[in-house]
């Protein structure tokens, strides 16, 4: 029988398991447990686990289908050893990056928005850890949604924005991306999630570009609006990694970030993701009256 714990490890975000050990199959029961928790609190960590990637595999498939990954951006050392990894590396061979995102600060997305089906969890495991950075910071996007003024709310309400990505990008810096050139879709500004049925703020600054249906100027005054809430500490857990971290988050109702970190300090994490079995859904709009529904 196993015996674990489950500890909350902020006020916004994030639970540990504590006491199982992942290079073994997971009990149908515990498998339902941590997946309860991860619902109720957005990301699940379990520490000091020593995996191949078979056994991360294993984990990941026990809260849905592994993956596969698009293979255009992926390097040579990525493709040769599954079609499922990101290796987050800074690593070089020959002064090429084995892996991807290699160096310093990226801002705050979830992972493939741009897509009508975007990934729903993803699943990083940390073998190098820099001396300092590289931490990943989780916001809370049902929080956020609770949170904004209920004028704002209604004005969001049933907008869609649009989520375009210019691939390896860790900044954005252009307004606007070439649509024919990058992948894009809309989705809700509010997500419902599936599980859940909570309603969760959907958008982020690296890529979100648009909230259609209002004019430019306003669609960039209400992001900046969204951006700086979502930023907000109150919301916001920091995840300093130590090598044999695993790491769950759910990518429809968080959005992460990562800090910067020295150069030429060894940094590599093997990121394998799950599909989505649910088609993006629209939410309310989280109001404090019954409007909205
Ligand atoms: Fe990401």
């Amino acid at each position: 029988m196993e015996n674990f714990e489950l500890r909350p490890i902020s006020d916004a975000i994030g639970v540990e398991v504590i006491g199982i050990d992942l290079r073994q199959p997971l009990k149908h029961e515990v498998v339902k447990e941590i997946e309860q928790a991860w619902y109720e609190h957005l990301i699940v960590l379990v520490r000091d686990q020593e995996l191949t990637l078979d056994q991360q595999h294993a984990y990941a498939s026990n809260f849905g289908k592994v993956a596969v990954r698009s293979q255009s951006s992926a390097t040579e050392h990525e493709k040769k050893t599954s079609n499922t990894l990101m290796l987050i590396t800074n690593v070089r061979e020959n002064g090429k990056p084995i892996g991807t995102l290699p160096d310093g600060e990226m801002m705050f997305h979830s992972d493939t928005p741009y897509y009508e089906r975007p990934l729903k969890a993803t699943l990083l495991y940390a073998i190098d850890i820099p001396s300092r950075g590289g931490n990943t910071l989780f916001s809370n996007s049902y929080r956020a949604a609770e949170t904004l003024p209920d004028d704002l709310k209604t004005r969001i309400g049933n907008r869609k924005a649009l989520h375009i990505y210019d691939y390896g990008n860790q900044n954005k810096t252009d307004d606007s991306y070439d649509k024919s050139i990058h992948p894009h879709f809309a989705h809700p500004v509010f997500r419902r999630h599936p599980e859940t049925g909570r309603s969760a703020l959907f958008v982020s600054e690296l890529m979100t570009e648009e909230i259609l249906g209002v004019s430019q100027q306003e669609s960039k005054e209400l992001l900046q609006i969204l951006f700086e809430h979502q930023r907000k500490q109150e919301f916001i857990y920091e995840h300093k990694w130590r090598p044999g971290d695993i790491l769950m988050w759910d990518n429809r109702c968080s959005v992460h970030a990562r800090t910067d970190f020295p150069r030429d300090e060894r940094r590599m994490l093997r990121r394998i993701t799950l599909e989505d079995e649910h088609p993006v859904l629209a939410g309310d709009p989280p109001m404090n009256d019954a409007m909205g529904s």
